[in-house]
């Protein structure tokens, strides 16, 4: 990865070379930081593609507001219950948590990728959404968290690679640059023991997962969403 910066964003990317290896991250990403804007350009497709975490974008305000107009939601069936506080462990780009914080729940984010978290602490920044992040393993994050929340929510999942497809340029770089984590079990056990109420795992509907076994699962027909309950439920 390369990474091209102006001089106030000098001890952002000081930072981000000291926690990482940026030499293991594929060439064709570029990270920019240009004053208050962060984003990346991933020079894998034929026209190179521009990727920010904007929550104004007009195709996700567009998305979002189609999702929030549709009562039956699968997010709706999924997260039940008004003003959830709600721990969205696999944050990314922050779309299903921006989501959940529209409907009227308290969201508080966690991300362990260097460098998806500082795009995602710039789109949250630039956003007047009031949703917490903290950059770090979820696993650590429950271990030493006091605080307790109906919902712990995790979307480890990545589809198939697609490098012809625009539409989903989001997903196809984040998974460059993503963190990918080998301790999902655990992380869904300590997650019981940590919420008040359910813990939801996404996973795609034909995954052969190594996964505990849910109490139940909700599915739509590319997507599930197993759910377990607390081990104070
Ligand atoms: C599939 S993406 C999540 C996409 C997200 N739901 C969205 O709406 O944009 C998974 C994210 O979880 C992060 N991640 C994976 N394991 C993690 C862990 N143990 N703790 C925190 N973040 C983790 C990855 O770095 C990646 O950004």
């Amino acid at each position: 990865m390369k990474i091209f910066y102006d001089k106030s964003n000098f001890n952002k990317c000081l930072l981000l070379k000291n926690s990482i290896d940026i030499d293991k991250i594929d060439i064709n990403i570029e990270l920019h930081l240009k004053k208050d804007k962060i984003y990346i350009i991933n020079k894998n497709y034929k026209n190179p593609v521009k990727v920010m975490v904007d929550f104004d974008e007009k195709d996700f305000t567009e998305k979002m507001n189609m999702r929030l107009k549709d009562n039956k939601d699968i997010f709706r069936k999924v997260f039940s219950g008004k003003n959830l506080d709600i721990l969205d462990g696999t944050a990314g780009f922050g779309r299903d948590g921006t989501l959940l914080n529209a409907m009227g729940h308290n969201v508080t984010m966690v991300e362990n990728s260097p460098i998806v978290s500082l795009l995602l602490n710039n789109g949250l920044k630039r956003s007047d959404n009031n949703i917490r992040l903290f950059h770090g393993n979820v696993y650590d994050f429950l271990k030493h968290s006091k605080e307790r929340y109906d919902y712990i929510y995790l979307d480890f999942m990545f589809n198939k690679l697609k490098i012809n497809s625009l539409s989903s340029k989001y997903d196809e770089t984040l998974k460059l640059i993503a963190f990918i984590d080998g301790n999902k079990k655990e992380i869904v056990e300590i997650a019981k023991k940590c919420c008040k109420n359910k813990v939801v795992v996404k996973e795609p509907s034909n995954s052969i997962s190594s996964l505990p076994k849910p109490n139940h699962i909700i599915k739509t027909k590319l997507i599930s969403y197993n759910v377990y309950l607390s081990n104070d439920a």
